[in-house]
């Protein structure tokens, strides 16, 4: 039965695939059997910003050429169908918390209350347990631990207690809660969702905090946001990214680190050599050079994204008092030094709205700063 789910879903994926998702995620009875066998992941976004997790993911996918389809969505959870050789490319997300194999759902009667759950019987998390034993391939391994993260009213503990003592019971192996060979993450969200934890190296973004550096200017951005804005340019090692607003080299730094080639512009000299510095800190070795971004098409052309982080005259100096004619002129001097289909990706108060009629909106994301700046970051691809 589990077989034939699975084939009519493969063999119907392409002609009817929101309703068979439907049928599938909305039905228990079909869902609790459902054990998907292809890789499967569950990503579980961080909750910092309402859309720039989903949208950095998407645009890691697309950048890596990673095939992929959103087979179920629900806040913070994700469950991706892919086409995914090796999993090195999760690294670069700033904005997941964790990566699991995905297993099944448990979209049954839930556990009404903690103290229900003391002294349940538990027909849910025995099922939820089978699932795992069956289909998390985990009987390879001495030892194990739950780690559950409850988003509705469940509490996190008694669940991980309580799946924990299952899955031992129906796998005979030890539990493990400091080192274990292999976590089974769980959440809770009104249904269960299980899959084996994969280990992805945290990034130390607080580490490379601008202070940290060793040109440090005020006006760059926090790496983490320096990463996501890399991320939804769509690129990959290899590629070239160009920053020509790239003051001490917040940007190229995130872009360098991923293995993405990099060059850099400002036109002043000693944001050059401070970001000079500061790529050879982190051991990048980028193109970095004096110049003025609105000419930047008549020495470069065929970039794959350029991504930047515009002056607007509050702390960092701009040679145009008008802004939007300066924006503008930016604007058509990055479409002719992209190439086709080739990503630029803009950062600049809401209150600045230049023209960019030129390319494709994909998205837009506001990032409140204070109560006087928010950040517009705007997607815009070539055509
Ligand atoms: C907001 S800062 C960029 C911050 C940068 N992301 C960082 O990590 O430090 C803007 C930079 O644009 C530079 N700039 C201003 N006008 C420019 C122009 N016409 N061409 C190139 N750079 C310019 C400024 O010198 C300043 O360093």
């Amino acid at each position: 039965m589990v077989y034939w789910v699975y084939q009519l879903i493969c063999r119907t994926r392409q002609s009817s695939k929101s309703y068979l998702k439907f049928q599938t995620f909305n039905n228990p009875k079909i869902f609790n059997i459902f054990i998907i066998k292809k890789m499967n992941l569950l990503f579980y976004l961080s909750g910092e910003h309402p859309t720039l997790p989903k949208s950095e993911l998407v645009g890691v996918l697309e950048g890596e050429g990673i095939d992929y389809m959103l087979e179920y969505e629900k806040d913070r959870l994700l469950i991706l169908n892919a086409d995914v050789e090796e999993i090195g490319f999760l690294r670069r997300l700033a904005m997941t918390r964790s990566v699991s194999k995905f297993i099944a759902i448990h979209a049954g009667a839930l556990l009404p209350s903690v103290s229900d759950l003391r002294s349940a019987t538990g027909d849910d998390l025995e099922e939820v347990a089978s699932q795992v034993h069956a289909g998390g391939k985990i009987s390879e391994f001495k030892t194990f631990a739950v780690r559950c993260k409850c988003l509705d009213d469940n509490d996190s503990m008694a669940v991980e207690k309580e799946l924990g003592g299952r899955i031992k019971e129906l796998s005979g192996l030890g539990v493990d809660l400091t080192a274990p060979d292999v976590t089974v993450q769980c959440f809770s969200d009104n249904e269960y969702f299980v899959g084996i934890k994969i280990d992805v190296p945290g990034e130390n973004f607080e580490g490379r905090k601008p202070q940290h550096r060793p040109y440090f200017h005020p006006t760059s951005m926090h790496p983490k946001i320096a990463r996501v804005l890399v991320n939804l340019a769509r690129v990959k090692a290899g590629d070239r990214i160009l920053d020509p607003f790239c003051g001490t080299g917040g940007i190229l730094i995130e872009a360098g680190l991923i293995g993405v080639k990099v060059i850099g512009l400002d036109i002043d000299g000693r944001m050059v050599s401070g970001a000079k510095k500061n790529l050879g800190f982190y051991g990048i070795s980028g193109d970095v050079r004096a110049g003025n971004a609105l000419e930047i098409y008549k020495k470069f052309q065929q970039m794959d994204a350029v991504v930047t982080d515009l002056p607007y005259g509050r702390s960092s100096f701009i040679p145009d008092p008008d802004l939007k004619r300066f924006c503008s002129k930016f604007i058509v001097s990055a479409y002719n030094a992209l190439k086709k289909e080739g990503y630029l990706i803009l950062v600049l108060p809401t209150e600045h709205k230049p023209d960019f009629s030129e390319f494709i909106a994909v998205e837009r994301h506001d990032l409140y700063i204070h109560k006087t700046l928010t950040r517009r970051i705007r997607v815009l691809r070539k055509v």
